[in-house]
């Protein structure tokens, strides 16, 4: 069959059409790095031919070779008939406009989060003077590395418990030479003893168990550790929401991802002030809050803390 359709197909915008009508018509899942068909199949066809994500329209008539042609449907196989995410494919994905290197022993960059890194995260910073700033729970470092290359000047450490994550945030770190970015394994912030930072980013696992169980298959290539995180998803949010004020400067500021587990976490907190965050597709289940906010409501945060594992 792919010998038949490979006679169809000439330029690169044929491939990119065809692998977007095999996406839709097996009915995949979107969302790791791209939330549609047509995005994907160019990020794997423009990647397979070595050229940029950026390429000019006018190169979508060029024509490919036969063995280009052969690399790129023998992907779009895979990416049908394992469902593997298109970022492991390729080894590639985007963030905040950078390379990352991507693979199985992190999740695939993929968070909203990156549209606050390249606004420098304004308003939501006030103005504040940001000199070291962290990243917890940094997978592939893609939030920390991409903190640092926009910030020349702030110092920034990544965190994570995981040996795998830390291994792939560290080939990051060096493809982006990122070197005012620090990795450190630690369990939240056991390790962080006696470190304090201006700004806390936070992508932490906060998928409900019951979804996890659920996910498409594309998420089973990821880690779990990255995505499992109890009943209503919020285990290890509240231990963060509890420690936070210990690392955070006097008027510091926690941004935090917690996705679909807003509304568990609004139900559990309704007096905190979080500030939910619009981006420019809209609330993302992302939120700020001041250092001032944590230390005023520590006691029922750390209440409700000490209930998870
Ligand atoms: C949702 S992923 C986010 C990865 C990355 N920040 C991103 O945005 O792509 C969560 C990360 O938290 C890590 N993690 C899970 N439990 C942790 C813990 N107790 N302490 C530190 N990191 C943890 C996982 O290994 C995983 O890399």
């Amino acid at each position: 069959m792919t010998a038949d359709v490979a006679a169809e197909l000439h330029t690169i915008i044929d491939l990119i059409r065809y692998g977007a009508s095999r996406f839709n018509g097996a009915g995949l899942t979107f969302g790791h790095s791209y939330d549609n068909a047509l995005d994907e199949a160019s990020h794997l066809v423009l990647h397979t031919l070595h050229l940029p994500p950026d390429l000019g329209p006018a190169y979508g008539q060029a024509r490919v070779t036969g063995a280009e042609k052969a690399q790129v449907l023998a992907l779009f196989e895979r990416r049908v008939s394992e469902r593997i995410p298109v970022a492991y494919l390729t080894g590639e994905a985007w963030f905040a406009g950078l390379s990352f290197k991507s693979d199985a022993r992190a999740l695939v960059p993929r968070s909203p989060i990156a549209e606050l890194i390249e606004a420098g995260f304004e308003p939501w910073l006030g103005g504040r003077d940001v000199t070291r700033a962290l990243d917890l729970c940094t997978g592939s470092g893609c939030i920390a590395i991409a903190m640092g290359h926009y910030n020349p000047d702030w110092q920034v450490d990544g965190v994570d418990i995981s040996d795998d994550a830390l291994a792939l945030s560290a080939e990051n770190k060096a493809r982006l030479l990122a070197d005012n970015v620090q990795f450190l394994k630690s369990d939240l912030f056991a390790g962080l003893t006696g470190r304090h930072y201006d700004l806390i980013v936070t992508n932490p696992p906060y998928v409900t168990n019951d979804e996890t169980d659920a996910l498409p298959r594309e998420y089973s290539f990821e880690p779990e550790l990255g995505l499992r995180a109890g009943e209503d998803g919020l285990d290890l949010v509240l231990k963060i929401l509890r420690d936070a004020p210990l690392h955070l400067s006097q008027d510091g500021l926690l941004i935090c991802e917690v996705g679909e587990s807003e509304r568990a976490l609004v139900a559990l907190l309704p007096d905190v002030e979080f500030t939910w965050i619009e981006f420019k597709v809209g609330q993302m289940g992302i939120f700020a809050v001041e250092c001032a906010e944590l230390i005023r409501h520590n006691a029922r945060i750390s209440a409700l803390a000490a209930t998870r594992k």
